[in-house]
């Protein structure tokens, strides 16, 4: 069985993201989708929130055949690690563009370096999606723009809130 690890800060999950984990789960027989806690990182939503709504979204939008073959997880540590840890061989990362290559390069030569069974897989984020990032779609919301289209409807769904919450700041004005 081909067991493989998508790890990230999903803050939150986008469609690009939704999007590799649908299509890694067509490649492998299981996708552990891994969620990154990360202190050096300050996260608009907590390692619980952001594993409820990944598991909001595979459960809503991904084919039911499709969402079978995905768990999620949280971590913290190295991906490798938690690859071990599950039982993953591949680790599986998306490329939106040449902006991304040399940081997982790097991060696919570290890892392989530490754990030589440990293999990374890239998939070509989807055109469609390629201009998306999780830091650029909490701005929009921030902002009180519409990111429908951009993330799952779980996702929208708490940006609004915490878009209504924000805008009721005072110190925000
Ligand atoms: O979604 P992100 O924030 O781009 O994901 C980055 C992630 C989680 C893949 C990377 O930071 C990571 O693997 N962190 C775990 C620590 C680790 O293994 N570091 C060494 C990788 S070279």
């Amino acid at each position: 069985m081909s067991v493989s690890i998508y790890p990230g800060s999903f803050d939150p999950i986008t469609y690009g993201h939704l999007d590799i984990v649908e299509r890694a789960a067509r490649v492998f027989d299981r996708v552990i989708v891994a969620v990154l806690r990360n202190p050096r990182k300050a996260a608009l939503f907590d390692e619980a929130d952001r594993v409820e709504i990944i598991r909001r979204a595979i459960e809503e939008e991904l084919p039911p055949e499709v969402a079978r073959r995905v768990s999620i997880v949280r971590f913290d540590g190295l991906t490798v690690e938690a690859a071990r840890q599950h039982g993953a061989e591949f680790v599986v990362r998306g490329l939106r563009a040449m902006s991304d290559f040399e940081t997982e390069l790097q991060m696919a030569h570290f890892n392989r370096k530490l754990a030589p069974g440990i293999d990374t897989v890239f998939f070509m984020t989807a055109l469609e999606h390629a201009y998306l990032s999780s830091s650029l779609v909490k701005e929009i919301a921030r902002f009180g723009g519409d990111v429908g289209g951009m993330v799952p409807a779980a996702v929208a769904e708490r940006l609004r809130s915490v878009a209504a919450e924000w805008s009721g700041d005072p110190a925000v004005g």
